[in-house]
């Protein structure tokens, strides 16, 4: 009876650290952009769903997005996926960065513009309501 208890309790323990560190886990699965560094923000959250998107758009590094820059060049084999573009890219305007908004806007919208493919309103990228479900990014 005792040990069957104590069994109960050690399954329930590991199940509690689980369910802990589920978010870790989940994190990479982002579906929407709301960067936390704008506040409230204007607009709804952006549609963008990390590895569907990636997937479809066939973009193969990750450093076309997740950028490492050294001396106002583009550092080819470096990647700064651990970082969040708001690290580096302010809110407000600040040399040597574009504004954390038009950080967002450049690379997205350019992309979509040169392949002719993928969205490049404002309605279009900021669903209201939020047709995908939201996922609050730092
Ligand atoms: C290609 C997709 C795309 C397009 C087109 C686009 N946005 Fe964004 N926008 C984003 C992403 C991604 C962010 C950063 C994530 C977020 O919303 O916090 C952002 C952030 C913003 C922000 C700062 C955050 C906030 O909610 O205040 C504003 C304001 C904004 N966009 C307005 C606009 C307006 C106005 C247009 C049309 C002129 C537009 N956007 C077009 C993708 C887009
Ligand atoms: C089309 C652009 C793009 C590409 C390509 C891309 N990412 Fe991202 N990724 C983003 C954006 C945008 C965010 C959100 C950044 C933020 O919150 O500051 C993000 C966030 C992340 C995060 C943080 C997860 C979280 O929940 O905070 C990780 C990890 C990541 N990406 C890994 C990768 C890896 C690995 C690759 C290559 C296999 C990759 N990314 C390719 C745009 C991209
Ligand atoms: C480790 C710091 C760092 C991170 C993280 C970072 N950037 Fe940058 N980014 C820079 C620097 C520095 C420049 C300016 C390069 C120069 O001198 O022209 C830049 C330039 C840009 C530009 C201008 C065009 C270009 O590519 O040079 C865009 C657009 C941009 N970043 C978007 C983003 C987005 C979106 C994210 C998040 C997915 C991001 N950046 C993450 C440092 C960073
Ligand atoms: C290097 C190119 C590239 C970059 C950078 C890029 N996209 Fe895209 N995106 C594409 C392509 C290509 C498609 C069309 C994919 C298809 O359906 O064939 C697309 C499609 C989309 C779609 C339509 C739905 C989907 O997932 O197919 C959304 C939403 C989107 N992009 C949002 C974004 C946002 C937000 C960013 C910036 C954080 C971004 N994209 C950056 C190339 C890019």
């Amino acid at each position: 009876m005792k040990k069957r208890r104590v069994a109960l309790l050690i399954g329930l323990a590991v199940l509690a650290c689980m369910l802990a560190f589920m978010p870790a886990y989940s994190q990479e699965d982002i579906t929407s952009l709301k960067d936390e560094a704008f506040g409230k923000g204007e607009r709804p959250a952006a549609a963008f769903a990390h590895e569907d998107h990636n997937e479809k758009a066939e973009i193969e590094e990750c450093n076309v997005c997740h950028h490492v820059h050294k001396d106002g060049e583009l550092v080819e084999d470096e990647s700064s996926e651990g970082q969040s573009c708001s690290d580096c890219h302010n809110v407000k305007e600040g040399y040597p960065t574009p504004s954390l908004m038009k950080a967002y806007h450049d690379l997205c919208k350019a992309c979509h513009l040169e392949n002719k493919k993928g969205p490049v309103t404002c309605g279009e990228c900021h669903p209201r309501g939020g047709s995908v479900a939201s996922h609050e990014t730092h």
